[in-house]
């Protein structure tokens, strides 16, 4: 594959562009006057200045998210119809745009080119996803029992936007995390302010031209760029009626607390460090080949990375031997080249923290199979490591690394690998190798952990598929008909007949 010069200059013509915080329908400088640098991670260099949105622009977003709230504004007397066809529209304007877009993610993010198309695809394909919902959010009636005036009741629920949404999305998925979002919130009639990772602004921002582009009201969408104070800015203001979130644990924490002012509704989608189990049984090659897709994928940068590799003993040293192999094969370079299966690592802070803990893991006796150095000496890029003589006190099996760093680990029996597996504060992802259906099952079962892939790669997403975490992985479901109960309240009617 070779990616195409216009695909680069219409890349470039964005990222020239000034970039604007999103307010009330209109593109404007932040009320300070401030901006911040974001880097292209594979060269180090700025590509642009953006708008550094403080508290008093998240105040401005929330009064025009507000405004667009108000009952019989446009957005409010959009039928569901409309609505529905407003949210395809956008999907089909996401694949329109689906090469800039990937390119704009690529320099932005550091991802493979490739990766960032499947991206921008699944964003669109969400899109779609919702587009269906909005005219099938119903009530019920329901036959109550008060004897008060027995049988003289209409009593009915109904369905309502939850208000005004918070949403503060971080730089791994950039463009994804921001349609996760925007998608369910827009198909229950919310509006929202949204807040993208101060790391990868950019695919946020042209989403939000094409929001406008696909006629979207004023105010419905709000788009804040700048750093954690700007996040929480949002999650402490008291017209905001619910805050979803997605990045570290350490800062869902933050964020409970800061909610509790006027108790708004949260949904949290935070960290893991997520198990495979390969069953002595399993077809090797097949497990090998996904166990290295599930930790060096986005250069591990997923929440669901499969960053803890069980293998059963007896075919331990053949499976690890073949994940080092992939590892060692994939090439590492720019998300630029359409050959590369793995970029650099988002920011210089990302770097050094994986590359921190691979020298911790060392200096606590594991042994480094494959990988553990920089690649080359400009850009924030890591080799794929394997980590084997690995110990459950290690921080390198206790704590989320976020980069392309597995440990492997042998088991002997299935119920010591599902306590090895179940040992950890989180609860996000799992998958499991083994041709036998009910041991697959029964494993499956026993794991602690919201999503598990069995036989198959890490990283099968579906808009119909609810995602989220189990422990300290998080509050709530994603995507799915699931996801509505997140931006939806009830309200229960009764009439005396
Ligand atoms: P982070 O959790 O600090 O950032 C995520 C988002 O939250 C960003 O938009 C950020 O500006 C915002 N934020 C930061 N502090 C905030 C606060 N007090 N209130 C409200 N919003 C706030 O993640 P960071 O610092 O980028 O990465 C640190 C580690 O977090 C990573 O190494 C990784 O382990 C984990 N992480 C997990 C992600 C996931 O998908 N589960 C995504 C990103 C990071
Ligand atoms: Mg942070």
């Amino acid at each position: 594959m070779t990616i195409a010069q216009a695909v680069h200059d219409r890349a470039d013509a964005f990222v020239r562009s000034p970039h604007k915080l999103l307010i009330g329908g209109r593109w404007i400088e932040a009320a300070a006057g401030e901006t911040f640098a974001t880097v292209d991670p594979a060269t180090e260099k700025v590509l642009a200045e953006v708008g550094r949105g403080r508290a008093e622009d998240v105040d401005r977003a929330v009064r025009a998210a507000r405004a667009a709230f108000a009952d019989g504004s446009p957005w409010r007397r959009m039928t569901p119809s409309a609505r529905g066809r407003l949210l395809w529209r956008i999907g089909d304007l996401l694949e329109e745009h689906v090469d800039e877009l990937a390119m704009l993610e690529t320099l932005d993010n550091g991802k493979p080119y490739t990766i960032a198309l499947g991206d921008v695809r699944g964003a669109a394909d969400l899109f779609r996803y919702m587009a269906g919902w909005p005219t099938k959010i119903e009530g019920a009636t329901v036959p109550i029992s008060s004897l008060a005036m027995p049988g003289e009741y209409l009593a009915y629920t109904q369905r309502e936007p939850v208000g005004v949404v918070g949403q503060i999305i971080p730089w791994n998925y950039p463009l994804l995390m921001a349609s996760w979002k925007l998608a369910p919130a827009l198909a229950c009639g919310c509006t929202v302010v949204l807040k993208p990772a101060e790391q990868t602004p950019l695919t946020a921002l042209r989403l939000g031209q094409l929001l406008q582009e696909a006629g979207l009201p004023d105010g419905v969408v709000n788009i804040v760029t700048g750093f954690g104070d700007t996040g929480a800015a949002l999650t402490a203001h008291a017209d905001v009626d619910k805050v979803a979130f997605t990045g570290s644990t350490e800062v869902g924490k933050k964020i409970v607390e800061a909610a509790a002012g006027n108790l708004k509704r949260l949904t949290l989608e935070l960290g893991g460090k997520s198990p495979i189990v390969v069953h002595a049984d399993a077809d090797l090659e097949n497990a090998a080949v996904h166990a290295a897709g599930a930790i060096f994928y986005n250069q591990g940068q997923s929440c669901t990375a499969g960053s803890l590799l069980y293998v059963h003993r007896s075919v331990f040293d053949d499976v690890v031997g073949r994940v080092a192999e992939e590892a060692a094969r994939l090439k590492v370079a720019p998300g630029t080249d359409p050959g590369a299966d793995l970029g650099p690592l988002v920011s210089h802070e990302q770097f050094a923290k994986v590359l921190g803990y691979v020298d911790s893991g060392r200096a606590q006796g594991a042994e480094v199979v494959v990988g553990g150095h920089r690649v080359g000496d400009r850009g924030f890029f890591v080799e794929p490591t394997v980590l084997t003589n690995t110990t459950p006190g290690m921080s390198v099996v206790r704590e989320e690394i976020f980069g392309p760093v597995v440990c492997a680990m042998p088991f002997d029996s299935l119920e010591e690998i599902v306590a090895s597996a179940n040992d950890t504060r989180f609860g996000l992802a799992a998958g499991v190798f083994t041709r036998d259906l009910s041991k697959a099952h029964r494993t499956a079962r026993l794991l602690r952990a919201g999503t598990v892939w069995i036989n198959t790669t890490y990283h099968v997403f579906d808009a119909a598929m609810p995602f989220g975490g189990y422990k300290e992985s998080g509050w709530g479901r994603e995507m799915g008909s699931q996801v509505l109960d997140n931006y939806l309240e009830t309200k229960s009617v009764v009439t005396a007949l």
